[in-house]
């Protein structure tokens, strides 16, 4: 069964209210609630001196109306005495100076000071609540990002993960490419991650920065692992978690979740479907990346269940169907338990006009009918939670390229994710599950793996390709690969796309960034398509063209190509195309590797399987505002607006 849930916020209502709102979440079918992860001012309101009377209260009310309890660690937000008594446990921004408090996350997660006191409050909950029965889950923290903060504690970690890491000064210095703009460090001291406000990142030198995103990442995960084991030493069977959500400064949510028992995310799809077709809108890509963190079905921590409008003006209201259909789409995608954010719209704070599933006015509402029969359909279908998602496709990422290629952008219309999710998204057009996997991970049990972008070379991976393809697999690469090494430099002497080239068979002549200009190919069987963001010259050598460039002084040279190797095939994607490009490329290769697909789908219909012991579901979610028919073997399928239809391996539709 899908396990539902809701996010609360005891010490946010008055506790006449609890009872009735236990009841009604009750009714409604909701079977874990969130707590406490925002309260450190009401668990510890003064140094050292706790109360969990609320707590305890709050988890028996709710647990006698049947439901089970995630936990949240509240570090997020420090309460205010412990900033004024302890400064050095604030951010510091990448300007040097610290940042405000009142708000949430101004915390330094490095900070020695902090670590103890917030060591304290969760060792304080986990002392008193781990192993309960009542206890289903523990999510550290909120929304980790990569920590940049600059305190004078995290320069001084900085400087001693470099150490570590190359031993002396010279060492670090050749590694980086010091030598440029007299960069060269004679003092680990003189190393400062600072970052002016008028500064662009690019300006650094992207081997400097590329460690000190690594260095931020390293941070957030034993920041997670810190709280991990607290919780762990009082019940080594707890299950902890973290909600990851994708902010400005991405995390290496691999290697933060290794540590944990089950991934989890907080999933706020956009709620106006842009008006542009072209847009990359689906949230579909997002969910496979989460559950590749673990190869294995997730938790959501956050499903949207009201219009945003947090800290920004109001987003428009959500059609009907379309909360339930994006909720949906998760479980289409491997989620396990959806626990919506939030129960009630809050009266204060900056949040109030976030809107929870009830209003203000605390009436249901069209939103809360809707949620209750998503709930009603799910608890029809008890085997989905023995199901899981199984694909023929993965997708390779890792957080270096992400890194890479953020603080040293290539060129305009051109971006890391968008790269991955074109694949993506063409994939489920075609009714085939992706997995978005770890670049490291072994490539086994699959028949296409796509590779864009594989910027910042990992050293075993070229060979491991290689085998894939010998042993009959197809491999697709993108331009931009091949650059750089380990350290962030460029690769010396070698034509790009580097170590791929003899998979690839070709090599990059030349490049032109066309930035936000638009070029055309032509695909050799006639189609033409409109390209942007960069063009790659591709010289075969061995290779068969798929698509040529038609203008510029180009015209002619090969764009997209196609090289057999071993058993299996080769693609080099030298540009970055619209839409149906990808289409009609993935159709190519699974007809070539007999992959079964669905070719009737109109567009933004995505197609997700869930296969397992508690049988097969296919899942047929129209993410649009329209509804739409197409055909699906004898028969004709309508979905309206947002519908998630579900169909069984039996042909049912459930
Ligand atoms: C995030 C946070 C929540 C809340 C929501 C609002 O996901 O985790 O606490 O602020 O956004 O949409
Ligand atoms: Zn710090």
């Amino acid at each position: 069964m899908i396990t539902i849930g809701m996010a609360y916020y005891p010490e946010q209502w008055p506790r006449e209210l609890w009872e009735e709102d236990a009841a009604r979440m009750e009714a409604l079918g909701v079977k874990v609630v969130r707590f406490a992860e925002f309260a450190w001012s009401r668990l510890e309101p003064r140094d050292g001196q706790f109360d969990f009377g609320w707590l305890d209260e709050a988890i028996e009310i709710f647990a006698r109306h049947g439901m089970k309890i995630i936990l949240g660690t509240p570090t997020n937000c420090g309460p205010l005495w412990l900033y004024k008594n302890h400064p050095e446990t604030l951010q510091w921004g990448r300007d040097g100076k610290p940042t405000d408090t009142g708000i949430r996350g101004h915390r330094c997660i490095v900070s020695p000071v902090f670590r103890v006191y917030a060591g304290r409050i969760v060792e304080k909950m986990a002392e008193r609540y781990a192993g309960r029965p009542e206890i289903y889950a523990w999510q550290i923290d909120n929304e980790l990002e990569n920590s940049h903060c600059t305190c004078p504690a995290c320069r001084q970690a900085f400087r001693d993960w470099l150490r570590e890491r190359y031993g002396t000064v010279e060492a670090l210095n050749a590694a980086w490419g010091n030598a440029v703009w007299s960069g060269e460090v004679s003092d680990w001291s003189e190393i400062d991650p600072l970052l002016a406000p008028d500064c662009m990142p690019d300006w650094h030198n992207p081997a400097f920065m590329l460690d000190f995103e690594r260095f931020g990442a390293s941070r957030t995960t034993d920041y997670v692992k810190f709280q991990r084991d607290i919780i762990k030493r009082f019940d080594p069977s707890a299950v902890v978690t973290t909600n990851a959500c994708f902010p400005a400064h991405m995390p290496d949510f691999h290697q933060e979740f290794a540590g944990l028992d089950v991934a989890a995310y907080d999933n706020y799809p956009p709620i106006r479907p842009p008006e542009d077709p072209e847009e990359l809108y689906s949230n579909g890509f997002a969910l496979d990346f989460v559950r590749g963190f673990k190869r294995k079905n997730y938790w959501i921590l956050e499903q949207l269940a009201g219009p945003g409008g947090c800290w920004s003006p109001f987003c428009p209201t959500t059609e009907p169907g379309q909360l339930a259909g994006y909720a949906l789409q998760a479980v289409a995608h491997g989620a396990d338990l959806l626990a919506f954010f939030r129960w009630r719209s809050a009266l204060s704070g900056a949040e109030m006009m976030g809107h929870g599933l009830l209003d203000h006015d605390n009436r249901e509402n069209r939103r809360f009918y809707e949620i209750r029969d998503l709930v009603r359909r799910l608890g029809d279908i008890p085997d989905l939670d023995r199901t899981a998602v199984h694909s023929d496709v993965a997708i390779l990422y890792s957080a270096d390229q992400e890194f890479a290629l953020k603080d040293q952008r290539q060129s305009g219309n051109f971006a890391y994710w968008t790269q991955l999710r074109l694949f993506q998204e063409a994939c489920a057009g075609l009714g085939i599950n992706t997995d978005v996997i770890h670049e490291t991970e072994s490539l086994d049990g699959y028949k296409v793996v796509v590779v864009p972008t594989h910027h910042i070379i990992e050293p075993t991976l070229a060979a491991r390709l290689e085998d894939f393809a010998s042993r009959g697999g197809t491999v697709v690469l993108t331009n931009r690969s091949g650059v750089k090494d380990k350290t962030g430099n460029c690769v010396f002497g070698e034509p790009l796309p580097t170590v791929f080239r003899k998979l690839c068979g070709c090599v990059v002549e030349e490049y032109d960034p066309i930035g936000k200009f638009k070029q055309r190919v032509s695909a050799t069987k006639g189609e033409s398509y409109a390209v942007t963001g960069w063009c790659d010259l591709v010289k075969p050598e061995g290779a068969e063209v798929w698509a040529r460039y038609e203008g510029r002084f180009y015209s002619g040279t090969a764009a997209v190509t196609r090289n057999g190797f071993g058993a299996g095939k080769a693609y080099y994607v030298g540009t970055v195309g619209e839409k149906a490009m990808y289409r009609t490329l993935m159709t190519e290769i699974f007809r070539e590797q007999s992959v079964p697909m669905l070719t009737t789908l109109p567009r933004g219909v995505e197609v997700t399987t869930r296969t397992g012991e508690g049988g097969t579901y296919r899942f047929f979610f129209n993410n649009r505002g329209t509804g739409c028919h197409f055909p699906l073997g004898g028969e004709t399928v309508s979905l309206r607006p947002f519908e998630a239809a579900i169909r069984t391996g039996e042909g049912k539709w459930v």
